[in-house]
């Protein structure tokens, strides 16, 4: 089933629009899914074949720690989270996943980075005389029949951070990241085109999408645009999930030494977390994913309560993240679960050679992972995630022989991130709003 929607608007009616402009998709629009790329996964064009998976590791812990560090500082500045507040938080190059954006009638296909803490989908465009040189070509929107710019009273350009109106009252945006990686450009809106999970396409159209003109800093000649997956107003979600027959989306994350199976993202009601699940209350801030986490259960252990507020987060005390691969947690609750966790493992200590996690082992085999407990998050609403050790600890993190290290670093605003997500079926429902976990093989998804 092909489905098309007639785009039935002048250009001259287009820019007349002074009105929220909304995805115009056929009601009840059959879900669909997108892969996610992982940027070590074979089918990355960052994958590096003479990276060990020790380089990998300590890459993602890295870019953990620098993200997590962003993330405070853009939660705790004065005056918190604005609502407005659609500026990335990402430096260009601290990503996790990318996805393939097809824009545009015809499509015209980039490789997008994801970016969960953002919303802005964004792409180099002809000219753009002054951009980040980038190996694929130029999207040209002269060559797309479906793109229409966005005048700058529009509440779609109103809900970008820094604007001004251009010739023809067009919207123009300037993003400034938080390493002086820039971009500038006209929003305008295009359709952008998925496969649904019957396998045919699906056209969204009128979704605001942000054409450079100007781009520069640490940007990576090997990706193209950017798409925000955060919750924010010109986000992805934001602007598809409502038009769908069921305002959801899920996420399927496969673990990461799993190179042939890809992750994904399914949108709308094919994408409902089913079976055995639990389900917690989940707030937007920003474009952040905001729950309440309660207590961290170490099994043969003690539990540690979680302090109901988190510096910066109103409405919850923990971000959901895909776009961080370790966890965080304030300094306090960290060191009681390091004191929890270190009671039950009987292996001897090792010690992470960058100093960023704070609890590791040394392991000789299976046998001595098979030691490693399993650890609960329990969330609001009994919503009790019972995560094993293969996703709370992380392995091969030394070059100097065999360690394993809790996922878990310090950061005054904590943050769920994307390895103990790997296996968990987790799905967002827009309408209540809530998260719903369910153990899940995602290679089968
Ligand atoms: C690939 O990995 C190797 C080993 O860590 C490293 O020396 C090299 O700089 C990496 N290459 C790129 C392009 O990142
Ligand atoms: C745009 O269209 C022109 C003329 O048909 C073509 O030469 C050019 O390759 C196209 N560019 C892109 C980026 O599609």
């Amino acid at each position: 089933m092909t489905i098309v929607i007639l785009l039935a608007l002048s250009v001259a009616a287009a820019v007349a629009m002074t009105t929220t402009t909304t995805a115009t998709a056929a009601a009840a629009t059959a879900s669909f899914s997108i892969e996610l790329i992982h940027r070590d996964s074979p089918k990355s064009p960052f994958y590096n074949h003479s990276a060990t998976s020790v380089d990998r590791s300590r890459a993602a812990i890295y870019r953990s720690v620098h993200e997590a560090r962003r993330i405070a500082a853009r939660v705790q500045r004065k005056g918190g989270i604005e609502p407005s507040d659609a500026a990335s938080r990402v430096v260009p190059d601290s990503f996790e996943y990318l996805m393939e954006l097809r824009v545009g009638t015809p499509p015209f296909s980039i490789l997008a980075i994801v970016d969960t803490g953002s919303d802005l989908i964004w792409a180099n465009c002809v000219p753009c005389t002054d951009c980040y040189r980038q190996t694929a070509p130029l999207f040209d929107p002269r060559n797309s029949s479906s793109y229409r710019t966005l005048p700058c009273d529009s509440n779609l350009c109103k809900a970008l951070p820094t604007i001004a109106c251009g010739a023809g009252s067009s919207c123009e945006y300037h993003y400034a990241y938080q390493d002086r990686s820039n971009i500038d450009g006209v929003l305008g809106t295009e359709d952008l085109t998925f496969d649904s999970s019957a396998g045919s396409p699906v056209v969204f159209s009128n979704i605001a999408f942000g054409c450079n003109s100007k781009s520069g800093g640490s940007f990576s000649s090997r990706t193209a645009g950017m798409a925000g997956l955060g919750g924010g107003p010109v986000s992805l979600v934001s602007q598809i999930v409502p038009t769908l027959d069921k305002k959801y989306f899920s996420y399927c994350l496969v673990p990461k030494s799993d190179t042939q199976a890809s992750s994904k993202v399914i949108f709308g009601s094919a994408g409902v977390v089913a079976g055995s699940k639990v389900t917690t209350p989940m707030t937007v801030e920003g474009a952040f994913f905001v729950l309440r986490l309660e207590e961290i259960i170490v099994d043969g252990a003690g539990s540690v309560p979680v302090p109901p507020s988190a510096p910066g987060l109103t409405t919850g005390n923990i971000i959901i993240d895909s776009g961080t691969t370790v966890n965080f947690l304030p300094d306090g609750v960290l060191s009681s679960l390091v004191q929890e966790v270190s009671r039950v493992v009987s292996l001897p200590k090792a010690t992470d050679p960058d100093g960023t996690l704070p609890l590791c082992f040394t392991v000789t085999g299976e046998a001595d992972r098979q030691k490693l407990p399993f650890i609960t998050f329990k969330f609001a609403g009994e919503a009790s995630v019972r995560l094993s050790p293969k996703t709370m600890f992380m392995d091969e993190v030394s070059f100097a022989g065999q360690m394993v290290c809790l996922a878990v670093a310090d950061s005054a605003t904590p943050i769920f991130g994307n390895l103990a997500q790997q296996n968990l079926h987790v799905g967002y429902d827009l309408d209540i709003p809530a998260v719903s976990f369910a153990s899940a093989d995602c290679t089968k998804l």
